[in-house]
């Protein structure tokens, strides 16, 4: 089907104006109504004729005013407005009541870019919503900026990005990532029923528990079939999501920086602009949902330089050494796992002054004379000369009170007088609103990057926010400390990308506490979890891509009896599962014998043989995973020549052994050629059969390579 971009343009004066975006599988329909409001009319599947919409109309009940039970693209709290608003804002005669009309709507250069213009002119308050359709994606991103085109300061108590309106109808579901350290990104599944449903972190970071996106369907959708509307944030601190369905068959999501504790003052001249909230639809289920967002990740946000390069092998020393790390270990294990075949040796945790253990050093980013008696650049030299990066950890936005940096400026982090600092994991947050702290960071990465050569850097966050108290703010400007200090570590992280080009990026947060869209878009991947557990990481997995392309997922080969679960996992199942992603290994493997180096060696060999489709290309979650039963997942390239097949089993008491998966993805014209085994079977065979699986007990695993031809 030719692919039509459609522009939004006015169909009909006479029934007044309606706008529709289009892409491939995609509409989006907004329209003015009688009483001067830009509102959604449809969004889902692509209906090709747009003459039938007709101009927005709230319907008529008791009790509400009609024009307040539209669907408003940028509902603002002021008259009888009820429902959750994107916009509250308090005027400097005190009055709160915010009346948005709408003004314009023009088109930008490329015709997939909509701006749209409301404003509540008594007051000089403009809002200026900016709409841009990723047509192969079927993906439409908004985002707001409000405007003080006023002459007296206003503020802002609540700024969302943006609200999204399901087809009419009830009893959807909603299915969203929660969970905890350890156990990040687990599916959780909700039929909403009329009140609210919040998703949100208040810690000032994405957080392990939640994850600012949403998936909902009618509750007959699966990972091939049913329809499918979804959306993501592009925000990586405190932020939410409330799912509204209310008694008339409405169901609103909107989303954006979490207004708890937030205010924002908005002086005349100044722009407040909400991070992007990205949605889109599928008409085939989940998995086209996922697919579509990692074609985009990959194809628009991840940091150009290497996003669709493959990832290096990486060896990192945590869980070898973890903080006893010094230079003659560091070395050991680099010609260790040179051998291996890494590609990335990381230093993390334990490098620099003071730090021994967790409660010394954050802040003195320089290593430790004891344990690095030469700096680290004769350590860098030696990892490069066996072909490797080097790589180091480092948790910049952090300070230990035990650190020359504490000592000298005490009052660089967040806290309120009078009340305790509370640290959690002995730390404290830096508070990177203030110009000055800021700085240092940016200096001290910046010299601690280009002074040794580092081409690979692990950036960690292991709190949450409290007592976020910013005792130089200008005045009035306190409670801006949930955004200014997003907007501060990103503005580090792009000009950090911007002087070190050639420098990957490792988001982590005690594992997978910091991924979003907005994290995606200045880190090149991301630890997904501090448990190496497969049997546990599977369901991490399975939450973590239905948002986010595999090759943004570290998967790590950790050590043989897992120190969190306690479960001993044979060495193969545990390569087999990290291939999944981007390849890590953090164990101890200087006491391994011949046979786990060899195995190991061959799994590296092989993953880099693979790591191509499975890192660009599109994954079918062909069978879930659960504790009593066999998880399947297929990984297909772009053209469809090349699969990868895995398939693990947990306990198989209620599962069998023997089982026939059926692929997705293939060509019906090609015949692919199945390794291990030397058997050759059409595409078409192996999408309306199956391929047969053979798993040999509890905790075992298969790979499966095909290639057409
Ligand atoms: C966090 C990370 C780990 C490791 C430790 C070091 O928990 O998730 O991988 O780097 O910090 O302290």
């Amino acid at each position: 089907m030719p692919t039509r971009r459609l522009s939004p343009r006015p169909y009909a004066e006479r029934k007044g104006r309606v706008w529709s975006l289009n892409s491939e599988g995609m509409s989006y329909v907004m329209g003015l109504s009688d009483s001067g409001q830009l509102a959604n009319i449809y969004w889902g599947s692509r209906i090709d004729d747009e003459t039938d919409f007709a101009r927005p109309a709230g319907m008529r009940y008791p009790f509400e005013l009609q024009s307040k039970m539209l669907r408003e693209e940028y509902p603002a709290w002021g008259g009888p407005h009820y429902r959750e608003a994107c916009l509250k804002v308090r005027y400097n005669d005190r009055v709160r009541d915010c009346d948005l009309a709408f003004l314009e709507v023009s088109c930008g250069k490329s015709r997939s870019d909509v701006v749209a213009e409301l404003g509540d002119e008594a007051y000089g308050l403009k809002v200026r919503l900016h709409y841009k359709l990723y047509d192969g994606y079927d993906l439409l991103a908004k985002h707001a900026e409000v405007l003080n085109v006023g002459r007296h300061p206003m503020r802002i108590e609540s700024v969302l990005s943006a609200a999204w309106y399901l087809p009419s109808g009830r009893d959807w579901r909603l299915t969203h990532l929660a969970g905890a350290w350890g156990r990040e990104m687990r599916l959780e599944r909700d039929i909403l029923t009329p009140g609210k449903k919040v998703i949100e972190s208040r810690k000032g970071t994405t957080s392990h528990q939640a994850n600012p996106v949403f998936f909902v369907d009618r509750g007959d959708a699966d990972e091939a079939k049913g329809g499918v509307w979804f959306g993501c944030l592009a925000w990586s601190g405190s932020w939410k999501i409330v799912a509204e369905q209310d008694t008339y068959q409405q169901l609103t999501l909107v989303g954006g920086v979490n207004d708890f504790d937030f205010s924002y003052l908005l002086r005349p001249g100044e722009c407040f602009r909400t991070p992007p909230f990205i949605a889109g639809y599928s008409s085939r289920g989940f998995g086209e949902a996922s697919r579509k967002l990692h074609r985009f990740e990959v194809g628009n946000l991840l940091p150009r330089r290497f996003a669709s390069s493959v990832r290096p092998v990486i060896f990192n020393t945590w869980e070898a050494t973890v903080f006893d790390v010094d230079e003659r270990r560091a070395l050991q294990l680099a010609r260790l796992s040179s051998r291996l075949g890494a590609e990335c040796f990381v230093v993390d945790d334990g490098w620099f002054k003071g730090r021994k253990d967790s409660t010394g050093g954050l802040g003195d980013w320089v290593p430790d004379p004891e344990k690095f008696p030469h700096g680290l650049t004769p350590l860098v030299k030696s990892v490069n000369s066996m072909g490797m990066k080097f790589g180091i950890w480092v948790e910049p936005e952090m300070v230990n009170p035990k650190s020359q940096l504490y000592q000298a400026h005490p009052d660089w982090v967040y806290h309120f007088p009078n009340r305790k600092r509370t640290e959690m994991r002995s730390q404290l947050v830096l508070n990177l609103c203030d110009a000055e702290v800021a700085d240092y960071v940016l200096k001290s990465m910046d010299e601690l990057i280009g002074d040794n050569n580092i081409e690979y850097v692990k950036w960690d966050m292991n709190r949450y926010f409290s007592e976020p108290g910013w005792q130089r703010a200008p005045r009035g400007r306190e409670q801006e400390v949930w955004v200014r200090h997003v907007d501060a570590l990103y503005e580090i992280l792009d000009r950090l990308r911007s002087r070190h080009p050639g420098v990957l990026f490792e988001g982590c947060s005690g594992g997978g506490g910091r991924i979003d869209l907005g994290a995606l878009q200045r880190f090149d991947h991301f630890a997904g979890s501090d448990n190496t557990d497969p049997t546990e990481v599977l369901f991490t997995h399975e939450g973590f891509t239905m948002a986010y392309a595999p090759k943004t997922m570290l998967l790590c080969v950790g050590g043989s009896t897992n120190g969190l679960t306690g479960r001993e996992v044979s060495l193969g199942y545990r390569f087999d599962f990290a291939m999944m992603g981007t390849l890590s290994m953090s164990l101890d493997i200087r006491g391994w014998n011949k046979e786990e180096f060899e195995l190991a060696k061959r799994k590296v060999q092989f993953y880099k043989s693979i790591r191509k489709v499975v890192q660009n290309g599109d994954l079918y979650r062909l069978a879930p995973p659960s504790l009593d039963g066999i998880c399947v997942r297929e990984f297909v390239s772009r053209d469809s020549t090349e699969a990868v097949l895995f398939a693990f089993s947990h306990v198989l008491s209620k599962a069998s052994a023997k089982t026939t998966v059926r692929l997705e993805g293939l060509r019906h014209s090609l015949r692919y050629g199945i390794e291990p085994g030397k058997v050759s079977l059409g595409g078409g065979y192996l999408m309306r059969h199956g391929v047969d699986i053979n798993l040999g007990g509890d905790n075992d695993s298969v790979v499966y390579r095909l290639k057409g031809n």
